[in-house]
């Protein structure tokens, strides 16, 4: 047990800020800072450090508390033994008083298992420097290819000795528990004589180091690859080791990547070791499997953007594309870079010195939806039916983008590739996002027509885009900034849901998009009885495509995003923020007010524009059957929406108006 003043002593030393920051990036907000919470999965932060209090706070899931807090939640360790983590952090020496009996035995399962590894890295770390069959076998293979001193050092690799219970034997000796090796899979019972022994045996060692440096298992490499060996026998799944939620090398990587802002993508060990080697630190492996959700938070809690790094089988590439789309869903910027055939980064960061291999991957990194697209056509060149099934491969990927900017984007440039209309790529693109829609959450069991998808309206069919945009945006403004003020006088206040509600009740307006106005109706009966619950109503919706449009309307990524400010009135400290906090809080709401404004009166706009081409093919029928009456009474009609227009132009802008 740590001793109080040694407690004391600790926290002092322990600035939130510096303990957060090796878990999460943090970037300065005012008098706080704000990062992406390592708590809960989100896509906007929601997680702020106070360092003048030395406290953290997730204002999404709730999680909060001081330094030791935070290493017990993120580490999952008892109180004690994250002080221990911040005293070896900040150097502080450790006076402990005698534990009891206890307190030994209350020691968890999960500290139990990392100490028996931590026991077992030093074993193997030793047998590869220390002993004769360590030296002459595994040594001289890390040596043979090309691997520095410095390097083998700072990766802790080791040899397990090919005998039948080395560590065993070490292990029991040194007093580590019989239970803990076979629970971290380091050694299991033989079957017939019920004695011990090791997983690993004439292997090379490479340690796996969790993001906060602790020892959670191995992976180990056979010297000479023969017919019926696995090259590599990793740890199994434990309570300190799950396969897919471990980056391997993610420990040693993580600084380079806050500080580069890209994280490097390879397969396998040797690659991020020898990358390493060449000054490339900012690279993980996901371990020869493909990518999980998991991993992608890791990795998105340092950075947004991502490099993956392929040797150039296109196979192999073409396998793992599907599992790279995750990462568009998530909102990530991917790049691809190609190797040179024949090589892996491992061969090619051993034969390359740090500065081409540098300036190979920025001259060759390509956006990952270009490379795709490229990859896919290539492939389908003179295949008709190929052809239109890459196409179809291609827009799946892009509809999953959850960015509505970067997806148009996409969309603009996937167009001039595929030499494809761009509203029929968006029309296409819609199909899918509803055909997701319907899919993605269960149907209800009775089969009720709740869950039977919606009919599709006349106006769909058009696939007029502008409609959709627009009236998705109102949605947005509406679900999202509902009870948000944009007029506030002391006589008058209007939020955002009013406003809108009442603008498209007067013009008697109905949404084209089906599913839209669905919504939009189910909005307005739900707003009057119960206004600040709007949100999760819509979030448990039983309707799969409402419930699914909800949360595209809630989660994406949206320009005024919720002010983190005005949560924080409440631990604001001086009367100084206080004032700030007002000021940002009008800026805010006139940047509202505007946007609703503008989107409110585009939409009319569109309804006109069309009412207008509808006239003027009446016009031309009336006029050419000789329907002078009609066409007399529709010449009138046509005239007043053309004055309508133009006053809503003038409110719009010469911009708007400019397009039409
Ligand atoms: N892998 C594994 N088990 C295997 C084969 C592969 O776990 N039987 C994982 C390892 O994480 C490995 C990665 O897949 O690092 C990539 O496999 P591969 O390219 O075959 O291995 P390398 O690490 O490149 O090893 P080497 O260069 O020594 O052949
Ligand atoms: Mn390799």
């Amino acid at each position: 047990m740590i001793d109080f003043a040694t407690v004391e002593q600790i926290k002092d030393a322990a600035k939130i800020e510096d303990v957060v920051s090796d878990y999460v990036t943090l970037r300065r907000r005012g008098a706080n800072m704000i990062g992406l919470c390592p708590f809960h999965n989100e896509k906007t932060p929601s997680f702020s450090v106070n360092p003048a209090r030395n406290i953290f706070k997730c204002f999404g899931c709730g999680k909060g508390g001081d330094s030791v807090h935070f290493i017990m939640e993120i580490e999952q360790t008892s109180y004690w033994d994250a002080l221990h983590v911040l005293a070896k952090k900040y150097g502080i020496e450790i006076r402990e008083r005698d534990l009891t009996p206890e307190e030994i035995a209350a020691r968890s399962d999960r500290e139990s298992m990392l100490t028996v590894n931590d026991f077992t890295q030093k074993h193997f770390y030793e047998n590869l420097h220390k002993h004769s069959e360590g030296r002459a076998v595994g040594l001289s293979y890390f040596r043979e290819r090309g691997l520095r001193e410095d390097i083998i050092e700072k990766f802790r690799l080791g040899f397990a000795l090919d005998a039948r219970d080395t560590l065993a034997k070490a292990a029991t000796v040194a007093g580590y528990k019989e239970e803990y090796l076979i629970k971290t899979g380091l050694c299991f019972k033989n079957e017939r004589d019920g004695k011990l022994v090791d997983r690993f045996r004439g292997r090379v060692i490479f340690p796996f180091v969790n993001i906060s440096g602790k020892i959670v298992g191995f992976g180990g490499r056979v010297l000479m690859k023969t017919e019926n060996t696995a090259k590599y026998i990793n740890s199994p799944e434990s309570e300190v080791y799950h396969k897919s939620n471990e980056l391997y090398g993610i420990f040693f990587a993580k600084a380079a990547i806050q500080k580069k802002d890209r994280c490097f993508l390879v397969e396998g060990y040797t690659d991020v070791i020898s990358m390493h080697q060449s000054g490339i630190e900012n690279v993980v492996a996901s371990s020869g499997t493909s990518l999980t959700e998991k991993q992608i938070r890791i990795i998105q809690r340092f950075t947004k953007n991502i490099t993956l790094i392929y040797d150039g089988d296109p196979a192999g590439i073409k396998a793992s594309l599907r599992g790279i789309d995750l990462f568009l869903s998530e909102g990530m910027n991917i790049k691809v870079l190609l190797l040179p055939d024949g090589d892996d980064p491992d061969s090619f960061a051993q034969k390359t010195n740090a500065s081409d291999l540098q300036e190979f991957i920025e001259k060759n990194s390509t956006d990952f939806i270009r490379f795709k697209i490229k990859l896919l056509l290539d492939d389908a060149a003179g295949d008709p039916v190929k052809r239109a099934t890459a196409i179809s491969d291609i827009l799946d990927s892009i509809a999953k983008i959850s960015d509505h900017i970067t997806r148009s984007e996409y969309i603009k440039e996937s167009s001039a590739l595929l030499g494809l209309d761009e509203q029929k790529i968006y029309y296409e693109i819609n199909k899918i996002k509803a055909r997701r829609a319907e899919k993605k959450p269960p149907k209800s069991q009775d089969g009720s027509p709740e869950s039977q998808p919606e009919k599709t309206s006349e106006y769909d069919l058009k696939a007029d885009t502008s409609f959709d945009k627009l009236e998705y945006e109102l949605l947005q403004l509406l679900v999202r900034e509902a009870n948000e003020p944009i007029i506030e006088t002391e006589t008058d206040k209007t939020t955002v849901a009013q406003y809108i509600l009442k603008e498209l009740q007067t013009d008697a307006i109905e949404f084209r998009n089906a599913l839209y106005n669905k919504f939009l109706a189910e909005f307005k009966n739900q707003y009057s009885e119960n206004n600040n619950k709007i949100i999760d109503y819509f979030k448990n919706h039983s309707n799969a495509q409402i419930n699914n449009l909800a949360i595209d309307l809630i989660e994406e990524k949206y320009v005024l995003s919720k002010i983190f400010e005005e949560k924080q009135t409440v631990t604001a400290e001086s009367h100084f923020d206080n004032r700030l906090i007002e000021k940002e809080r009008i800026r805010r709401r006139e940047k509202l007010g505007e946007k609703v404004g503008r989107v409110v009166l585009s939409y009319k706009n569109h309804i006109i524009l069309e009412r207008i081409r509808l006239k003027i093919i009446d016009l031309k029928t009336f006029s050419e059957n000789g329907d002078f009456e009609n066409a007399e009474k529709t010449m009138n009609e046509l005239k007043n929406l053309e004055n309508l227009k133009i006053i809503l132009a003038k409110e719009l802008g010469e911009r708007v108006i400019l397009k039409i």
